[in-house]
């Protein structure tokens, strides 16, 4: 039975969603059946994985709002063994609507708890807030990663989200624990980057993980392709740090370079006869703001 991880910090952009796609994607490459859930209303991880929610009638909000089959609400994504719960706009406001509803912490519990035999892991990509969003991924997680990134004030929070983390073992889910500590956006040329690695050591001890992901271009690049950095640029360094976390999290035996290669050769493939690249790049070149950036 799948294990569920959620990925989560109410701080801003720490690094939840690379981490979430990017660990989701090489365990998939890796051969592992994965899915990420995406509860967060801004959708990043739905739209770095190159889904576009126009036009879609389900998604994870019918599923916890209103019970929908969750079955009906999985994707496929270009990532091979790699399925997606996409978020909506309508999320937006989950968090209002779910005050009143019966047994309102529980309904992605629920949802997940009737598919997670069919997946090797599932990852929750919570959104910046301590909400019931975040208390539903909590609920239904076995565990939690935080990532931190390493900058001031990088700890400022944390001692919030450890006490919503133990009402939540108090009342809803008592086998919740910390899987592990991920810091993220490392600039080795910073004294701080250094400071607060050795910090978050202090506090954390060894629930921090040795893998430090740092500051990477490729990996903000990456989702402008709807693609995550295994597909992206495999190579990088932001590549083979998060394939280094994975073999971490997972142990080492149970990732298998060799089978990457052969999953990545065959999707390229794939990719040329279907044109999935081309597209990415069509609408690459269609937004504005990314011509900018070009
Ligand atoms: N290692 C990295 N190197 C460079 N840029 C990064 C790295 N990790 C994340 N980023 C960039 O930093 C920004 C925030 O990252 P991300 O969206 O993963 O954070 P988040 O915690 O999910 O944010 P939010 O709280 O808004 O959901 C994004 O633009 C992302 O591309
Ligand atoms: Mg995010």
């Amino acid at each position: 039975m799948g294990k569920i991880v959620a990925i989560c910090n109410q701080k801003g952009g720490t690094g939840k969603t690379t981490s979430a796609v990017n660990i989701c994607s090489f365990l998939a490459v890796a051969n592992k059946k994965i899915l990420l859930v995406d509860i967060d209303p801004q959708g990043n991880a739905t739209s770095g994985l190159g889904i576009d929610t126009t036009g879609l009638t389900i998604s994870v909000y019918n599923a916890i709002l209103e019970q929908v089959d969750i079955e009906g609400a999985i994707l496929n994504t270009a990532v091979p063994n790699l399925a997606l719960i996409p978020s909506h706009l309508d999320l937006t406001g989950a968090e209002v609507e779910l005050v009143g509803v019966m047994g309102r912490e529980f309904r992605l519990k629920k949802a997940l708890d009737q598919i997670r035999h069919k997946f090797d892991l599932i990852v929750i990509d919570c959104p910046p807030s301590l909400g019931l969003l975040t208390i539903n991924a909590l609920t239904a997680a076995d565990s939690i990663i935080i990532p931190i990134q390493c900058e001031y004030y990088a700890l400022v929070g944390l001692s919030l989200l450890a006490r919503t983390m133990n009402l939540v073992k108090d009342h809803l889910n008592p086998a919740l624990e910390i899987e592990g500590v991920l810091l993220t956006m490392a600039d080795y040329r910073t004294n701080l980057t250094n400071e607060v690695i050795e910090e978050a050591r202090t506090y954390f001890k060894q629930k921090v993980y040795k893998t430090v992901i740092p500051r990477n271009i490729k990996l903000t690049e990456a989702p402008g392709f709807g693609k995550p950095i295994v597909l992206y640029d495999r190579k990088s360094i932001g590549a083979q740090k998060y394939l280094d976390l994975c073999k971490e999290i997972m142990g080492p035996q149970a990732i298998d370079e060799q089978i990457i290669e052969e999953i990545l050769s065959s999707t390229k493939l794939q990719e040329q006869s279907t044109g999935i690249s081309k597209l990415n790049l069509e609408k690459k070149i269609e937004s504005p703001e990314q011509t900018a950036v070009e």
